[in-house]
C-alpha cells in the first residue's frame, strides 16, 4: 500500500502591509484594542490586480522547487480557497495549473473557509493511498480584503491575504507517512461565519442589486466560544486516536484566527509556549492559507527539522474543523 507524505512547504505574503494604526484612521478602533483582544499587529494586502491564482502559484513555485520532485510529475493540484479568482468558474486550481505549465492533472477547489488546508491534505492523502495519484499539490491562497467590509470594525481587522502550499507524495516508507487526519462539519452553525449575498440563497435577485455582494459577516463572541470548544475537542480525538501525547509534537500549528483562541486551546491541550506556532500578529486571520504559511514560516526560521512532528488544528465557517498528524518528510 502506498502512504501520503508531506515533502515541502512554501508561502506568499503579499509586500502591503496594513497595520493596527492604518484600521484605526478607517473605523472606530485603535491598535491598543485590536491588540488585546486578537493578538494582531499588522496584516499583509495583495495589490488591486494581483488575484488568489497570483500568489498561489508563487507559493506553489516554492513548494515544487524545495519537493525535490519534477513539475511533470505532479499528477493533482487541489486549491482551498473562499475568494477565488472567479465566482463560479474556472476554479482557483485550474488557473494556478496552467500558470504553472502543469499539464494532464486534475484541478479543482474545495470551500471550506480556514479549514480549508486541513481538507485538501484529506483529500490528497486519501488519493495517494487509494493508488490514484501520485503527488498532489495542495494550495490555501486567499485574497480576503476583496471580500471584506472595510467599514465593519467587527471584522476588518482580522483578515489578511497571502497563500501557502505543499506537496504531498506517495511513500512506501510508513515513518514518513501522514499519521491521520481527521475532519468534520456542522450547518447548523452556518450563521456564524457567512458571506450572505452574492449566492443562490440571496434574498436579492441579482447581483447588480447588492452592496458589498461578498462581504464576509461574523458573530464573533458565539465563533470565539465555539472556536475553543471545537479546536481543543479535535486535538484530544485525534491523539487519543493515534495513541499519541501532546508532549510527542514538536510543533502544534493551529490556525491563525486569534491570539486568545490560540492560548486557550494551547493551555487546555497542555501545550508549552515553545510548541505552539504563531503568525497571527503579521498575517492576521488568512483562512485557508494560515496553516500553510505558519508552517512556512518556522522552515524558513530553520526550525522545522526533518522526522519532526506536526499537529495541524483548523477551525472555519460552515461551521468546519479538522486536525491532522503530519511527520515533516523532505526528500532533501
Ligand atoms: N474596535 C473596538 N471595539 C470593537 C471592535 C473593534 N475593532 N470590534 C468590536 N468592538 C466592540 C463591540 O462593539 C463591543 O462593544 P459593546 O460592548 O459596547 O457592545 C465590544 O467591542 C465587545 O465585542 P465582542 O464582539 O464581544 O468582542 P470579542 O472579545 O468577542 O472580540 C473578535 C471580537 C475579535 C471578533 C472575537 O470575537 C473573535 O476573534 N472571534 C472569532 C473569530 C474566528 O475565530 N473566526 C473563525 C475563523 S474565520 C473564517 O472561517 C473565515
Amino acid at each position: 500500500m502506498a502512504y501520503a507524505a508531506l515533502r515541502s512547504i512554501g508561502a506568499y505574503a503579499p509586500k502591503n502591509i496594513l497595520t493596527n494604526e492604518d484600521l484605526a484612521k478607517m473605523v472606530d478602533t485603535s491598535d491598543d484594542w485590536i491588540t488585546k483582544r486578537t493578538g494582531i499587529k499588522e496584516r499583509r494586502i495583495a495589490d488591486k490586480n494581483e488575484t488568489t491564482s497570483d500568489m498561489g502559484v508563487k507559493a506553489a513555485q516554492k513548494a515544487i522547487e524545495r519537493s525535490g520532485i519534477a513539475k511533470e510529475e505532479i499528477d493533482m493540484v487541489i486549491c482551498a480557497t473562499i475568494s477565488p479568482d472567479y465566482f463560479c468558474m474556472p476554479s482557483t486550481a485550474t488557473l494556478i495549473s496552467n500558470k504553472l505549465g502543469l499539464q494532464n492533472v486534475t484541478a479543482f477547489d474545495i470551500s471550506a473557509a480556514c479549514t480549508g488546508f486541513v481538507y485538501i491534505l484529506s483529500i490528497a492523502k486519501a488519493f495517494i493511498e487509494s493508488g490514484m495519484k501520485k503527488n498532489v499539490l495542495i494550495i490555501g491562497a486567499e485574497k480576503l480584503s476583496a471580500i471584506t467590509d472595510y467599514t465593519d470594525r467587527g471584522t476588518c481587522i482580522l483578515f489578511g491575504d497571502g497563500a501557502g502550499a505543499a506537496i504531498v507524495g506517495a511513500t512506501n516508507d510508513k515513518s514518513e507517512a501522514i499519521i491521520d487526519v481527521h475532519t468534520g462539519a456542522d450547518g447548523s452553525f452556518a450563521d456564524l461565519l457567512m458571506t450572505p449575498n452574492g449566492g443562490t440563497g440571496s434574498p436579492h435577485d441579482s447581483l447588480e442589486q447588492e452592496a458589498g455582494s461578498c462581504y464576509m459577516q461574523m458573530k464573533g463572541n458565539e465563533t470565539f466560544k465555539v472556536a475553543v470548544r471545537t479546536l481543543t475537542k479535535d486535538v484530544e480525538d485525534i491523539l487519543a486516536a493515534n495513541n499519541i501525547a501532546s508532549e510527542q509534537v514538536d510543533h502544534f500549528v493551529p490556525h491563525q484566527a486569534n491570539y486568545r483562541i490560540i492560548k486557550a486551546v494551547g493551555d487546555a491541550l497542555g501545550m508549552s509556549d515553545a510548541q505552539v506556532v504563531l503568525t497571527v500578529h503579521k498575517y492576521g486571520n488568512t483562512s485557508g492559507a494560515s496553516i500553510p504559511m505558519a508552517i512556512n514560516d518556522i522552515y524558513e526560521e530553520g526550525k522545522l527539522k526533518a522526522g519532526e512532528l506536526l499537529l495541524l488544528d483548523a477551525f472555519g465557517g460552515g461551521l468546519t474543523w479538522g486536525s491532522a498528524l503530519v511527520p515533516f518528510s523532505p526528500l532533501r
